[in-house]
């Protein structure tokens, strides 16, 4: 059943202030005791009485422009404006009186004047605060006519991909430019001119694409007109019913109303009470959801024997058979452990569950990995042996009461923006920030923000750079001594002061290697060790990397050396590239680890699971992801089933993964298009979107949120279903009625979920896991009194430093990251108009490379590493340091990671994407790599395009 919410959410009208002390006044006869510093307005709407507003709404602080939300207070002379009038101690306040109507209908009459007069075929038709307010107050005629200037025939924008402007509907009301300040923190928008010649501008009174704006859709959805409007809302009408669900792209898991009519999508609009996202979005979740029903999405199963094989369409039941023949004859022929199967980060908690659960119970192996593997596996165990809990700490809301922030290898604004905006948001209140990125990325300098420190360091140096940083911190006294006595194994912080302490690790010794200047690091040290609640946020900047665990331990210390972890502001925070990174890890999907990190040896855990699923698991870890594909290449790895991930675009070292899929007689695929990995499969399941099916993701800060299904799956089953077809049809039987059953399983079998249902999410709107007895309703924040290990563990962190280092034959450090318009291998937003933001990945280059070869803005450059050569365009930029060239890898024609190579961190395996040791040439044409994948992509387009239909005529066009 679906679970349907009211499409217009309440608005208190300004924001929720907080305060202990309660104020009391009357309002229209009534007592209201409020908290001090609350406006009338939103102190009347709290008890039922909603004063007449239009500039006004709670997501922004009060303006006052509009005069419509007047009242009357005793003993006050005039009509204050209920919106910036802050309630007082015995106030006595009248919302309705013939004055204030009077004056009401006054400036409705104003605004109406100079407003079309086409409510029946405008597309805010029923969703407008203008036409709310003129019934509000009774307009009945508009005295001053319609002859005299106005903005009428004023030119639309329609210029962004998304939403129109329309300035002849705009009563400059500024909640968009106050929207795209406050809680976006682009300042795009201004109000141009004055008086009668007042109306929002893009940048420099430019279009919209051509300004500043990155879509977001936060003033559109500030505005109370059809002034800035959804150009889906225009096209497809107003919807019938919402539903709220949670965003299928990153980590940060903003909640959304997917608004529907019928079936079909009409617009995604960002959930108020989302805890992730306070009701703010970015333009993927908020816009890019059009790939769903993409005419590329592949909706019947299909299977061939060879990958030289036209594709033939089956029934569901002869595709689940024939995978399960496969996967069965492999096993017998070359053994149990030939066979494994890879869960996704972008799929559901309850769907990972069940591809871990097939492969261990079904398959009898522990060949069972995630592309977790190849981003955040470091965080999994630089946290698990510092602080006891593979997770980040705290809540997203925590980072407003913190004084100094580290962002480290992560750009926020890119790959987790409305995270960003919080961040900036705190940062213009006064936060210090310090900027720890090979990078100039965008928060080391934006609109009223500006790092403190921004320490540049050379890609592949980041263990030598918090080292040094713990020298300072250790060598000027400046260790929160009470709390690590307090907190931590003295032992282990003992050797760890005396490590630190060595001079080899001072600032001084380690410039030459981070290529940051000591004085830097040494001011970096002494803000964040000073400066109040200090917090550190990181990405795949701090993981991808051959000591990428070391430098996720080197975070833990540094946090634990200062004490701030255990409280709000503070504490250690992995920004989680995909939805459901963290929950892909917690629901069990690594070789070595049942769900909630417990290792597969320990009898006791493997027992419970073996009761529970009524068979008997192997006690030894299975292989990893880089292990299947050196096996299959051995010749002992032969079948494969992979849900919703794209391996041979994502992982590093694209000839040997393709090799190795090559070598492979049986790879499964389900996923939703024929993306790179699934032009080497001989078994195509069509699978479901995120608005086909129920079920749970897991954000970055361990927030379980609901998934909910709006439309029937395209292919007639959710992925879930698929999974347990599956299963049964290889002779395990998995036979759930719904994905609540499944998350029933997972909270009965793993400690950290206990309790949790969707039934207690529906009641809470998401929870935190650890939720135990203790804890029944979730932990925002971690180790507030103990660790979850007991004492926290300083660990030695050693720079080592990477094989991959500069040559005179590649003189250059190649290091890649994502855009904002882009979301990973770019399967979803290439099919939408996010393109229109970025249509290729280019390589950034400093100018002084650049000028060295002789490469201008724009020239074809080839990039050559020991692994592989492909070819982009250039981009001469100073975003980039000498030395360092950087790519994004959205598109697969890129070939980024033809030129990764398959270095690797050292405890986990995750790949070293951030350094690859290069040179660039300008070159005239693609590489060879290049030529062969457009030959590849060509042929395996036309075997799909050609494939057997199950009425066995091909399919044409
Ligand atoms: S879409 Fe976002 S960034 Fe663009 S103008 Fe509106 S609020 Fe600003
Ligand atoms: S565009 Fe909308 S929000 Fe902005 S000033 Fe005009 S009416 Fe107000
Ligand atoms: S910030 Fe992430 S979760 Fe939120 S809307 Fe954007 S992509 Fe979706
Ligand atoms: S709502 Fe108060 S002045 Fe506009």
């Amino acid at each position: 059943m679906l679970e349907t919410v009211v499409k217009r959410d309440i608005d208190l009208g300004t924001p929720e202030v907080t305060s202990d002390k309660l104020i009391t006044v009357t309002i229209d006869g009534y007592d209201i005791s409020v908290p001090e510093g609350t406006s009338v307005m939103r102190a009347a709407a709290l008890n039922g009485v909603n004063i007449p507003k239009l500039c006004a709404t709670d997501s922004i602080e009060a303006f006052g422009s509009c005069r419509l939300c007047l009242v009357e207070i005793e003993g006050r002379r005039g009509y204050p404006a209920s919106c910036t009038t802050p309630v007082e101690e015995g106030m006595v306040i009248r919302t309705e009186t013939p004055k204030l109507h009077q004056l009401r209908r006054g400036v409705m009459e104003l605004y109406i004047s100079d407003h079309p007069l086409d409510c029946l075929t405008c597309p805010s038709n029923g969703d407008c605060e203008l036409q709310d307010m003129a019934g509000v107050v009774g307009l009945r005629n508009v005295r001053y006519g319609y002859e005299g200037a106005n903005h009428l025939k004023d030119q639309k924008d329609e210029s962004n991909p998304y939403f129109t402007y329309d300035p002849s509907k705009c009563i400059v009301c500024n909640r968009c430019v106050r929207a795209c300040e406050e809680t976006q923190g682009t300042f795009a928008l201004t109000i141009s001119g004055k008086g009668f010649a007042s109306r929002v501008s893009a940048g420099q009174d430019q279009a919209f694409m051509d300004s500043e704006c990155v879509s977001c859709g936060a003033c559109v959805q500030a505005c109370p007109t059809a002034t800035l409007e959804d150009k889906s809302i225009i096209e497809l009408g107003q919807a019938d019913h919402a539903v709220i669900t949670t965003c299928a792209y990153c980590g940060v898991g903003c909640g959304f109303k997917a608004e529907m009519k019928g079936e079909t999508v009409v617009r995604m609009t960002p959930w108020k009470d989302g805890k992730a996202n306070r009701g703010h979005s970015c333009v993927k979740g908020r816009f890019a959801w059009g790939y769903t029903t993409h005419k590329e999405r592949i909706t019947k199963p299909m299977i061939r024997k060879s990958i030289a094989d036209p594709w033939t369409e089956v029934s569901w039941d002869e595709a689940i058979g024939y995978a399960a023949s496969e996967f069965k004859r492999l096993q017998d022929k070359y053994g149990r452990d030939s066979v494994g199967g890879i869960t996704s980060s972008r799929c559901t908690n309850e769907e990972t569950w069940l591809v871990q659960k097939l492969v261990r119970a079904a398959f009898n192996t522990n060949n069972v990995d995630t592309c977790a593997r190849v981003c955040h596996s470091p965080t999994g165990y630089g946290l698990k042996s510092t602080l006891g809990e593979s997770a980040g700490t705290q809540t997203f809301d925590s980072v407003m009461f913190t004084d100094v922030v580290i962002v480290m290898g992560a750009n926020p604004s890119a790959a987790h923006p409305v995270f960003a905006s919080r961040l900036k948001k705190r940062l213009r209140q006064g936060a210090r920030l310090i900027v720890i990125d090979p990078r100039q990325t965008e928060l080391v300098s934006s609109p009223h923000i500006r790092a403190d420190y921004h320490l540049q360091v050379r890609p592949g140096t980041n263990v030598a750079l918090l080292s040094a940083m713990s020298h300072v911190i250790a060598t000027e006294n400046l260790i929160n001594l009470d709390f690590v006595r307090a907190r931590c194994e003295g032992k282990a912080f003992q050797e760890w002061l005396d490590f630190v302490s060595q001079p080899e690790n001072s600032p001084e010794a380690m410039e030459a290697e981070t290529g940051v200047p000591a004085e830097q690091i040494r001011g970096a040290a002494r803000l964040f060790a000073t400066g109040g609640n200090g917090s550190i946020y990181y990405g795949l900047g701090v993981t991808e990397h051959s000591q990428g665990s070391t430098t996720v331990m080197a975070i833990a210390n540094l946090a634990m050396a200062t004490g701030n972890i255990g409280r709000e502001g503070v504490g250690v925070n992995p920004l989680r590239g995909q939805n459901n990174v963290q929950g892909s890890c917690d629901m069990g999907s690594f070789p070595h680890e049942l769900p909630g990190y417990r290792h597969i040896s320990d009898d006791v855990t493997r027992h419970d699971f073996e009761k529970a699923w009524n068979v008997t698991l192997q006690s030894e870890p299975g292989l990893r992801i880089p292990n299947m594909f050196d096996a299959a290449l051995e010749g002992t790895f032969k079948g494969l089933y992979c849900q919703g991930e794209d391996i041979v675009q994502s992982d590093p070292n694209t000839q040997h993964v393709a090799a190795s899929l090559s070598a492979m007689e049986c790879v499964v695929i389900q996923d939703i298009f024929l993306n790179e990995t699934a032009k080497y499969a001989h078994v195509f399941l069509p699978g479901s979107t995120f608005l086909e099916k129920d079920g749970t993701f897991t954000n970055a800060e361990r927030r379980i949120s609901r998934v909910r299904k709006v439309m029937e799956p395209a292919s007639g089953m959710a992925d879930w279903e698929i999974t347990c077809a599956l299963s049964n049809a290889l002779g395990y039987p998995m036979n759930y009625n719904h994905p609540s059953e499944i998350m029933d399983e997972i909270a009965a079998l793993t400690p950290t979920f206990t309790g949790v249902s969707f039934d207690l999410i529906t009641q809470m709107g998401s929870v935190q896991w650890p939720c135990n007895d203790a804890a029944p309703e979730g932990t925002p924040i971690m180790h507030i009194d103990e660790f979850v290990r007991g004492k926290g563990k300083f660990m030695i962190t050693k720079y080592i430093p990477t094989d991959e280092r500069s040559t005179r034959k590649f003189p250059l450090l190649f290091t890649t990251g994502r855009i904002l318009s882009q979301y990973n291998v770019g399967a979803q937003t290439r099919r939408t108009p996010n393109v229109a933001w970025h249509s290729e990945d280019v390589l950034e280059i400093h100018p002084v490379d650049a000028e060295d070869r002789g490469i201008s803005q724009g020239d074809w450059v080839g990039i050559q590493s020991r692994a592989g050569e492909t070819v982009l365009r250039a981009d001469v930029t100073t975003r980039v340091q000498p030395g360092v060239v950087y790519t994004t890898f959205h598109f697969p024609e890129s070939g980024a990671n033809v030129v990764t190579t398959d270095n690797s961190d050292w405890a986990t395996n995750c790949p070293e994407y951030k350094v690859t040791a290069v040179q660039v040439t300008r070159v005239t044409q693609p590489s060879a790599w290049q030529h062969k994948w457009s030959e590849f992509n060509r042929e395996q387009r036309a075997l799909l395009k050609n494939r057997v239909t199950m009425d066995e005529t091909p399919v044409t066009g």
